[in-house]
């Protein structure tokens, strides 16, 4: 008998993937079991699975913002949801939907060849769509935050899938209630809101110098400016393993603030809550002079000090023996503790 069904097709099972390619970093791991989600119609199905069996689970999206250890036991979801349209265009705003596993900056690109500039500060971060709003990446001055309208996902908790507005996001500096919420939430989609008005916004100090002379630049141009800091100051991963930042930059009382500018009269900061204010974590490392400095096979960069690098074969233990040398150090010198950005999985 022929019988016809709405089931969606299953996810593809993959046993002992290796990931060194699917993690800028570079490490070698190998998942114990991966599942390659398409469509989210694979998702209850997949988590249904997963929990019947009791098995640990995470998501991997670009790899861009992850440790791995050697071996990934249990389910690692890759993401490869790839929709991507234009809901709505209204007279204030355009509403693009797009599947959490398109590459950022593909869609950066998308948006500028679609005349819809706003997102050009973000470009050439690495990534997946699907994994920005989890860290609300930001760069230049410019938070992904305040383009986004809502998010959908599957909650695992929950078994259903549910749509976040932008509040129910909780969105703060490298921080969300995704994040917040860890092992979760499946971020599917991503709903953005790219206001017709646009202004240029080149105030942050590595593109005020490139526009000295230009007061009205176009978003290309910037777009194209944010690419040549960005390749200069980090690493393009396909030449040397990196997950971009390593540490956030911390927040400190603005007591404990002023008492080391007296000390470090030359110490980056910028202003962040009430009494407090936010310190560049490259620069104090860069101060403890670890900039270029290698270790084994890890070390960190020579023109960034706050990302990390793996100059081939380093693992996990390598790099988290680095960043645990860097913070003691930094704590020691200048009494800031730093948190590590990546998750460590
Ligand atoms: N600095 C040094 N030495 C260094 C590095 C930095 O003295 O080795 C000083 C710089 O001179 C500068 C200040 O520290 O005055 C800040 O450096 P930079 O402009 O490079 O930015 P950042 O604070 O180090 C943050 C984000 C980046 C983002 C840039 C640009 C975090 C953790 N990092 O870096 O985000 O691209 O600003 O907006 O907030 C990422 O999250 O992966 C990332 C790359």
């Amino acid at each position: 008998m022929n019988s016809t069904t709405n089931a969606p097709v299953p996810a593809k099972l993959i046993p002992n993937l290796g990931l060194k390619g699917r993690n800028t970093l570079g490490l070698d791991a190998m998942a114990d079991l991966a599942y390659e989600i398409n469509s989210p119609a694979q998702i209850p199905a997949v988590i249904s699975q997963i929990t019947e069996k009791n098995l640990p689970w995470r998501v991997l999206g670009g790899g861009s913002n992850v440790i791995l250890p050697t071996t990934l036991p249990g389910a690692t979801l890759l993401m490869n949801i790839t929709d991507q349209v234009i809901e709505s265009a209204d007279p204030d705003a355009t509403l693009i939907s797009v599947g959490g596993g398109v590459g950022w900056h593909e869609f950066v690109i998308w948006t500028l060849e679609h005349d819809l500039p706003g997102l050009e500060n973000l470009a050439l971060i690495p990534g997946t769509v699907g994994a920005a709003p989890i860290q609300n990446i930001g760069a230049y001055g410019v938070e992904i935050a305040e383009y986004i309208d809502h998010v959908e996902a599957f909650d695992a908790k929950a078994h259903a899938f549910v749509t976040l507005s932008k509040d129910e996001c909780k969105f703060a500096y490298r921080d969300s209630y995704f994040k917040q919420n860890p092992q979760r939430f499946i971020v599917t989609k991503v709903v953005f809101r790219i206001p017709k008005a646009w202004e240029a916004r080149v105030h942050y100090a590595d593109l005020a110098k490139q526009f000295a002379n230009n007061p009205y630049p176009s978003a290309e141009e910037i777009f194209l400016a944010v690419c040549k800091v960005r390749t200069h100051k980090l690493p393009d991963p396909k030449r040397i393993g990196n997950a971009g930042s390593f540490f956030q930059n911390p927040v400190i009382p603005n007591e404990q603030f002023e008492t080391l500018l007296k000390k470090y009269p030359a110490l980056v900061s910028y202003p962040d809550a009430p009494g407090k204010r936010k310190v560049a974590a490259g620069w104090l490392i860069d101060q403890c002079g670890f900039k270029g400095q290698r270790m084994g096979n890890v070390g960190v960069y020579e023109n960034q000090a706050l990302v990390l690098v793996n100059h081939g074969g380093g693992t996990a233990k390598d790099i988290l023996g680095l960043a645990k040398c860097i913070q003691d150090k930094v704590r020691e010198k200048f009494g800031v503790g730093l948190d590590i950005e990546p998750n460590i999985l």
